[in-house]
């Protein structure tokens, strides 16, 4: 696929990932609508583009606001090439400190959020018999470990729903990619704790304490869906962790346990007053 005219919407695209994603499509000559809850936010990341791009506000969570985005983009162009379902949030911390709101609140985001992008955009790719759909999962999809059990159970359904999905659309000539990255430098690496949790001390323990760009996964996620990949996967450290949790899924999760009491043993230490404890 060649980017050059084609009509992307972002979701999330105001920080970080989705921001990188606008600025890649833009570059390699996309018409790129970039949407997020932070109108602000989208817009900035509009005025760094070329006068093509467009800036729109989205709440994910908004099934007809999703559909209304995807609608207006084909009553002007007669189609729609690419969705990046992106938009996404974290809760770190002991799942026993979350509330139910909080649950329903990473739950609409980050797999409603996906859900309502391809139920907007696959029934139109599928009568325009071409587009491709990329959702923005996680490392967190392919492996598991505690703290984040939120985030890890809505992760998980983003990766089964795009493979699954990617099986029946790819003989329709729609293709689906999905996105699993370990940290990368943005936002929200800094967001969603709870308790003593310290998201880049957690995200980035097993890169070596260092994140990837958001711009290099950008790139690499255009050449994923030039070469209509199934699964991105980054950095290559990360690549290593997924095959040796799907070679010993048993000591993988011993590993992920001593991993998450020490964590728990230093937020404790760190934030006395954290509800956490070390028993
Ligand atoms: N940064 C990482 O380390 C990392 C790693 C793996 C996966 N991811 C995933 O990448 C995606 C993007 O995250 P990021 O790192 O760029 O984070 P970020 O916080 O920088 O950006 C997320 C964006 O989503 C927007 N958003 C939040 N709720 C929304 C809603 N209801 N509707 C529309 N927009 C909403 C925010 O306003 C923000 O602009 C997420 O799905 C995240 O889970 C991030």
């Amino acid at each position: 696929m060649r980017f050059t005219g084609k009509h992307a919407i972002i979701t999330g695209g105001g920080s970080g990932i989705g921001a990188a994603l606008c600025r890649a499509l833009d570059r390699a000559g996309a018409q790129v609508v970039c949407t997020d809850i932070d109108e602000a936010a989208a817009g900035a990341v509009v005025s760094t583009l070329s006068p093509r791009a467009r800036a729109a506000r989205l709440d994910v969570t908004d099934a007809a606001a999703v559909q209304g985005v995807v609608d207006d983009v084909v009553a002007r162009t007669g189609r729609l090439d690419l969705i990046f379902n992106n938009a996404g949030i974290v809760w770190g911390g002991d799942t026993e400190l979350l509330t139910l709101d909080q649950w329903n609140a990473i739950i609409d985001i980050n797999l409603r959020g996906v859900v309502h992008g391809v139920a907007a955009a696959y029934p139109q790719m599928l009568r325009q018999g071409h587009g491709h759909i990329v959702n923005t999962a996680s490392m967190a999809g392919l492996t598991a470990a505690g703290q984040v059990t939120s985030y890890v159970a809505t992760k998980h359904a983003v990766v089964g729903l795009s493979m699954a999905l990617r099986s029946e659309a790819v003989p329709r000539g729609v293709g689906v990619l999905v996105v699993c990255p370990a940290a990368v430098e943005t936002p929200i690496l800094d967001k969603g704790a709870v308790g003593g949790f310290v998201g880049r001390d957690y995200f980035l323990q097993t890169q070596g304490g260092r994140a990837y760009d958001a711009d290099r996964l950008a790139r690499d996620t255009l050449r994923a869906v030039e070469r209509n990949k199934a699964i991105l996967v980054k950095p290559t450290v990360a690549q290593a962790q997924w095959w040796f949790a799907r070679l010993a899924p048993g000591l993988m999760n011993r590993m992920a346990m001593r991993f998450v009491t020490g964590q728990r043993t230093r937020q404790v230490d760190r934030y006395p007053s954290s509800a956490a404890d070390t028993g």
